[in-house]
């Protein structure tokens, strides 16, 4: 009598330990972003590979575009994350460690991520988990994963690739782990972007030690956008759909979309294809000179709000008519849906979804939002009929409500502050970060993680849908010498109660002059 409910109780606790969730990631996983909070929407920023390849990647670049990421809105929309990627930054001295290049980069690799995070966007940086990186410019981490991870740690990196180049030997789910307790070692909050382009199958074991993996190859060749790539990579991410969610994504590699090689239809398309899988966004166009076109595309607050998601879903396509797929399966926030119908035929398709098609009741009355006409059209039953141009995509968000809330967006003034304090003594000095969402909805205030060091306070006040972190610093019983914090606070989405993306920012304080800076 006893057995039926032990061997009953044994089956739900060996599926409960067994069965995949995240495409196969056990559930005994403890996520990577579980910890650190980074990450829970994919991110999103620039990268200069795609565009520019090895050169001219040096400071002024990096500082040009992060201007212009600001000027032309992207940094509003959404994009944060900026710096060189296999940009011949750095030399291995003698004695092992790292050395800034400052021929290319004269501020340092620590002064170029002051300007960017000064300005609100993020520092990222590039390494390999090899012994050089792809083009042998660089030293790679093998055997120098610790002191390279403490080194980009000093250089305030808020984000770093690791690529896989001159890795001959190596087990990718043993080196990404090292450079992942290597990061946890350093005691900065790093997103963490494993780039192995799928090899040894991330997917299925880095959501535990870092925020999102390449699932394929490069998506083309510097300087030009490859249509048939974008294609293949796309195919390929597709079916990984299980193991996306927040803070651990499938990366099918950086926006195509503005460079020479597309028309404008696969310009949108393929930002909608991203936007649906929930991909990370990082541009890899010259945002310096963008076309009007290409900055509405990039810039488009709707098709981002699918992307950024707060429950991060990647969808994926449930149903082929011909060469015209209808993708679905992106449940968002506040309780609508995203459907994508694109077409990857030569002829124009005139396609019938239906509500079933998207798990739905045909009977139900729904109202469907073009994200790229802006226009709401219904409520009507049964479904809708598109007709798509070749290599084009209808983009559509569908709701028993016509309210379509945009989902947030933080865009933070700066991610930086700096006190210099002339002599000890008892001094106070104060200095403010505004963060605002760009989303439809007020949140709620961000929450001050405790920890800070005692001579730093910091008070949130809301003022609709911008906040300020109020930082005072006190100088009382310091002596000479440099101090650093780094400043965490916490949000939840208001609607679907997801944990946003924890906020960090920096703060700086110098007691006495002419003391040594990191
Ligand atoms: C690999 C990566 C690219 C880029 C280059 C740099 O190919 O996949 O994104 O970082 O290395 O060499």
């Amino acid at each position: 009598m006893r057995k039926t409910p032990l061997l009953l109780l044994g089956i739900i606790v060996a599926f409960l330990f067994l069965a995949p969730v995240a495409g196969g990631q056990s559930p005994a996983t403890k996520l990577r972003a579980t910890e650190d909070g980074l990450a829970m929407t994919p991110p999103m920023g620039w990268y200069p590979w795609n565009e520019f390849g090895q050169e001219p990647q040096n400071e002024k670049l990096i500082k040009e575009i992060a201007d212009a990421l600001i000027s032309s809105g992207m940094k509003d929309a959404g994009y944060v994350y900026v710096g060189p990627d296999e940009g011949i930054c750095f030399s291995r001295g003698d004695n092992g460690k790292l050395t800034p290049n400052l021929e290319r980069y004269p501020s340092g690799l620590r002064g170029l991520g002051d300007y960017i995070r000064q300005r609100g966007l993020k520092y990222a940086l590039y390494t390999d988990a090899g012994t050089r990186t792809c083009s042998k410019a660089m030293p790679g981490t093998k055997d120098h994963e610790f002191d390279d991870i403490a080194a980009f740690a000093l250089w305030r990196a808020d984000y770093v690739k690791i690529d896989w180049c001159n890795a001959k030997g190596q087990d990718p789910a043993q080196s990404y782990a090292k450079l992942g307790a290597a990061q946890l070692a350093a005691g900065r909050p790093i997103v963490f972007s494993l780039c192995s382009w799928g090899v040894g199958e991330p997917w299925k074991w880095a959501a535990s030690v870092g925020h999102l993996w390449r699932t394929t190859a490069d998506i083309c060749a510097p300087g030009k956008a490859d249509w048939g790539k974008a294609m293949k990579n796309t195919a390929e991410n597709e079916k990984l759909y299980q193991a996306a969610g927040p803070g651990h994504w499938n990366d099918p590699d950086m926006i195509i979309t503005g460079m020479a090689g597309l028309s404008e239809t696969q310009n949108r398309s393929f930002f909608s294809l991203w936007c649906m899988m929930a991909a990370p966004l990082m541009a890899g166009n010259d945002v310096r000179k963008m076309t009007p076109s290409t900055i509405e595309i990039l810039t488009n607050r709707e098709a981002i709000g699918i992307n950024q998601d707060p429950l991060g879903i990647q969808g994926h396509i449930v149903r082929r008519e011909g060469p015209a797929e209808i993708w679905a399966g992106k449940r968002l926030f506040d309780g609508s849906q995203a459907v994508l119908v694109f077409n990857s035929g030569t002829v124009p398709a005139n396609v019938h979804v239906t509500w079933s098609d998207i798990g739905g009741s045909d009977s139900a009355a729904l109202y469907v939002r073009n994200l790229w006409t802006h226009q709401t059209t219904g409520p009507q039953r049964g479904g809708i009929t598109v007709t798509v141009p070749p290599s084009d995509a209808a983009f559509l968000r569908i709701s028993k409500s016509n309210a379509f809330p945009v989902a947030p967006v933080i865009v933070a003034d700066s991610y930086g502050l700096s006190f210099h304090a002339p002599a000890p003594g008892s001094k106070k000095l104060t200095g403010a970060i505004t963060v605002r969402t760009t989303g439809s909805n007020e949140l709620p205030l961000w929450k001050v993680q405790a920890g800070l060091p005692s001579w730093l306070s910091v008070a949130v006040t809301k003022h609709g849908k911008s906040q300020t972190l109020s930082n005072t610093v006190s100088t009382v019983g310091l002596t000479k010498g440099i101090y650093h914090a780094v400043v965490r606070a916490n949000n939840v989405e208001p609607v679907s109660g997801m944990p946003m993306t924890a906020l960090y920012y920096d703060v700086d304080l110098e007691v006495g002059g002419g003391a040594a800076r990191n």
